[in-house]
């Protein structure tokens, strides 16, 4: 056996018995707001995650589980509370703010359930391509940087208005090229350690990763809000810190890549409730 896979096996090395897998509590947000957490696996999935797709949520621990469940203790709501406030801003040379064009953030219930999409023009957009287009082309404003806290503090309040909602992002017709692509990904092994997104959120979740339970690699309940970096971050953020786990050059934020692949994941968690914003270590 070569030495990289000798290290990937030991990286890899299955939790003691007693420690594996999700929990069975329920995600019920300020007592009331109760999220399909665990849903039945979309038929694509072929049965790779078993007969159900499953929130990281429960594959936490009880504290950082209990920031979710009450708007109050969640410090994402912070960022989706100033997003609120900026959706009034005016800013550019248009003169124009988020709402004198979309009267209430509320008009984007159900968007976020179906993100990323294939446009008129055929191609794959994700939410931050919707944000910047509009300041850019319709406000006539500086883009936001991708993972920037406006960037990601709007996409979560925008997010926010889906909370609850079922994740149904469209894999066939013209998107489906797009998902063969990002299927591609998901399973090629990246890096010195030869291993693919599924090594470790498919083969291994459930399992420890060094002081990590490995969940199955959801983006339901994104931007997320993680402890450890105290800020809401990106999609593609997550995807190039776990590529760059593997010792592996990676994808840019916004590159085509990431949103194909974005779109692959997003469609693995068809069925489970917009979350956003979640709370992670
Ligand atoms: C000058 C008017 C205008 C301004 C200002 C504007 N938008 Fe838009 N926006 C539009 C139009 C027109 C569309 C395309 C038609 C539609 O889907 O509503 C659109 C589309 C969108 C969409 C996609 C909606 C969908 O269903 O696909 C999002 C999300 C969005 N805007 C967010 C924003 C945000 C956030 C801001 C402020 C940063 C903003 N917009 C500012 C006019 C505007
Ligand atoms: C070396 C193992 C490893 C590989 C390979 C890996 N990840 Fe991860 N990933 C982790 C760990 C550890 C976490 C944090 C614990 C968790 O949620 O699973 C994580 C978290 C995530 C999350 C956040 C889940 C949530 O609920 O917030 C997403 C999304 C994700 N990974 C996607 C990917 C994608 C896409 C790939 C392939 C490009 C990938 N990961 C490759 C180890 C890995």
């Amino acid at each position: 056996m070569k030495f990289t896979a000798l290290t990937a096996a030991a990286l890899l090395a299955a939790a003691p018995a007693f420690a594996g897998g999700p929990d069975d509590d329920a995600l019920v947000i300020n007592g009331d707001v109760e999220m399909v957490s665990k849903a039945d696996a979309p038929a694509h999935l072929d049965g790779a995650l078993g007969d159900k797709v499953i929130s990281g949520w429960h594959y936490r621990t009880n504290e950082t589980q209990a920031l979710e469940l009450d708007d109050f203790d969640n410090p994402g709501m912070i960022f989706v509370d100033q997003a609120l406030d900026q959706f009034e801003v005016v800013e550019g040379a248009a003169g124009k703010s988020c709402a004198s064009c979309h009267e209430d953030i509320e008009s984007f219930a159900g968007l976020t359930a179906e993100m990323p999409k294939v446009n008129e023009a055929g191609e794959l957009v994700v939410m931050e391509d919707l944000v910047n287009t509009c300041r850019t082309e319709r406000m006539e404003a500086e883009p936001w940087k991708w993972s920037g806290a406006e960037m990601q503090g709007m996409i979560a309040a925008i997010a926010h208005q889906s909370r609850g909602m079922p994740m149904n992002v469209a894999i066939d017709g013209p998107a489906q090229e797009y998902w063969e692509q990002g299927k591609e990904m998901y399973y090629t092994r990246y890096g010195q350690l030869e291993l693919s997104c599924a090594s470790c959120h498919e083969d291994n979740n459930g399992n420890y990763i060094r002081a990590d339970h490995l969940s199955q690699g959801q983006i339901n309940g994104f931007p997320t809000y993680r402890l450890k970096q105290a800020k809401l971050i990106s999609k593609h953020n997550r995807f190039r810190g776990c590529i760059r786990d593997t010792r592996a050059e990676t994808f840019a934020e916004g590159s085509d890549e990431f949103r194909a692949l974005e779109l692959y994941v997003a469609s693995r968690g068809n069925g489970l409730s917009v979350e956003t914003p979640a709370v992670r270590q």
